[in-house]
């Protein structure tokens, strides 16, 4: 068995969660949208056709903010088809998803899922195939109350009151080659820039973010940071980062480090945004939205290999079935994020339903949990409050990670991976939350846990999700083959923990006052 010791002091904290740490995202993909939260006909749909087993899933679940329509989608997206009478909206192709899209949900609709599942929406305007001229006219369109041609459209298509959108992305992933009329970063930069002054000159509530790389393996990441931010600094509010995790090589040791690239990657973009503050003698820090992240491989093909035969509606991609060994590493990225609170105040899990999700549906049927379902699960209910620093000696070990970029294969070494991860969050009740991966895949960790500054602590909660064996998955039909069970051997004396974690294992314990 090894051993790890983790020391914490109330008093230190790496700072507190934004509520919109714990985000989700809906594109127009797949079955996300259609099949997904929204079915009319299906017999659990509402008289709006938003499924309410979905819904039931997605409260459990616990998003607090959706990211909205895309995503490579928005690239090509007129926001106005999807607004106003259903007869008259167009049917398009969708260039990112070689799909149909007809267009029956829209902006109006996603509000209104929003309001029925309780979160706040995040909107993303076109800075691909459109401009600042459609993102100012939608921002028009959804924040402005009236006496205007395009917020009286708003209120003649049947919603009054505006909708008061405050998040908005500037475009997505306007780095990558694959998508619509993606750019150069100083193209990027100007034209972020002028969206941003035009959208705030109609709303200057909002808060804006600029796309940062799609993935810290593109070749032009840093400086893409460096040029967008030269021009956009005193415009935006956050810049965004993307990744999915893989594990291509059936390596489970390195799939389970690679979370640790993601506070590499985070660290990273700090650093860019902080010396874009420094250029200036700003005091102003930039904030970070990780606004798409998951575990994604095996559904995941070159552009060229997935064009679709015959331009489907709502066709079955991306379908990722998650394993317990994805939730392992899933769970990794959720400790990565807690663990930078101070400077990711959005991320969003990609995505919610069917498209790579943490909820799956059958189209007609019934709606279930895949394996990654439950770390988010615990991060969103238990992880909220000052997020602690964590001092861990764990024995470690190292690693190296592949990341496939078209036909190269990246390496990134990761040298002295812990065995231990560990995020802790106290929370206003004077509650302490800790979130703990074992990622040996053999051997039991013996973790003592000394908490300073606390008084007597007593046990709440203790759950561990694990499976003898890591490709196990649920399904429609066994839903709950990887599913939470109660830690067993856990014991408090004072504000001192001991608990052992069984191998490849995610752990959660929440502590009270005594
Ligand atoms: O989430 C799936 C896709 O991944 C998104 O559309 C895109 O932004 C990213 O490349």
């Amino acid at each position: 068995m090894r051993k790890a010791r983790v020391l914490l002091d109330r008093d230190f904290s790496i700072g507190h969660t934004d509520h919109r740490l714990f985000g989700a995202f809906v594109e127009h993909l797949g079955r996300c949208v259609y099949g997904g939260i929204f079915e009319p006909g299906h017999p659990a749909a509402d008289e709006k056709g938003f499924r309410k087993d979905v819904l039931a899933l997605v409260k459990e679940l616990g998003p607090t903010i959706i990211r909205y329509p895309g995503g490579n989608f928005v690239s090509g997206y007129n926001w106005e088809d999807g607004v106003g009478p259903l007869e008259s909206r167009p049917s398009r192709l969708d260039l990112a998803w070689f799909s149909t899209e007809r267009n029956n949900f829209g902006t109006n609709e996603f509000i209104d899922w929003c309001k029925a599942a309780e979160v706040e929406p995040m909107l993303a305007v076109n800075l691909g195939t459109r401009g600042g001229d459609a993102a100012r006219k939608l921002i028009e369109y959804c924040n402005h109350a009236g006496g205007t041609t395009w917020s009286d459209l708003r209120r003649a298509h049947g919603w009054e009151k505006p909708h008061n959108i405050k998040l908005w992305c500037l475009g997505n992933e306007m780095d990558a080659p694959w998508q619509m009329e993606y750019k150069s970063a100083e193209a990027y930069g100007v034209a972020a820039r002028e969206a941003a002054k035009m959208m705030r000159w109609v709303d200057p509530n909002v808060e804006l973010a600029a796309c940062g790389s799609s993935a810290r393996n593109m070749p032009t990441f840093g400086h893409w940071e460096d040029t967008v931010l030269d021009h956009t600094f005193d415009h935006v509010d956050y810049i965004s980062l993307h990744t999915y995790l893989n594990n291509y090589r059936h390596d489970t040791a390195s799939f389970l480090a690679s979370p640790d690239l993601m506070d590499r990657f985070i660290d990273e973009v700090v650093a860019l945004a902080d010396a874009a503050a420094a250029k200036r003698r700003s005091s102003k820090r930039m904030m970070l939205s990780f606004d798409e992240w998951n575990v994604w491989y095996r559904t995941r093909r070159p552009r060229a290999d997935r064009v679709p035969e015959g331009w489907p509606a709502a066709p079955a991609i991306l379908e990722e079935i998650y394993t317990m060994e994805d939730a392992l590493a899933f769970g990794g990225a959720c400790i990565s994020l807690l663990n930078h609170a101070d400077r990711v105040k959005v991320a969003c899990l990609a995505q919610l339903v069917n498209v790579i999700a943490p909820i799956m549906t059958e189209t007609g049927g019934g709606a279930w949990r895949q394996t990654i379902f439950f770390p988010f699960a615990h991060m969103s209910s238990l992880g909220r409050g000052r997020v602690l620093r964590t001092l861990v000696e764990s024995e470690t070990y190292d690693s190296c990670y592949y990341d496939p970029r078209g036909d190269q294969e990246l390496t990134f070494p990761i040298p002295d991976v812990p065995y231990l991860k560990i995020a802790a969050v106290a929370g206003e009740s004077g509650s302490l939350s800790l979130f703990m991966l074992n990622r040996d895949l053999k051997q039991e960790i013996a973790v003592t846990m000394e908490a300073r500054s606390f008084g007597p602590l007593a046990l709440a909660q203790a759950f561990e999700l694990r499976h003898d064996d890591l490709q196990t998955t649920n399904t429609g039909n066994e839903p709950e083959r990887v599913a939470p069970q109660p830690l067993e051997h856990v014991t408090i004396v004072g504000r001192r923990l001991q608990a052992t974690l069984k191998p490849a294992s995610w752990n959660v314990v929440r502590l009270l006052p005594n």
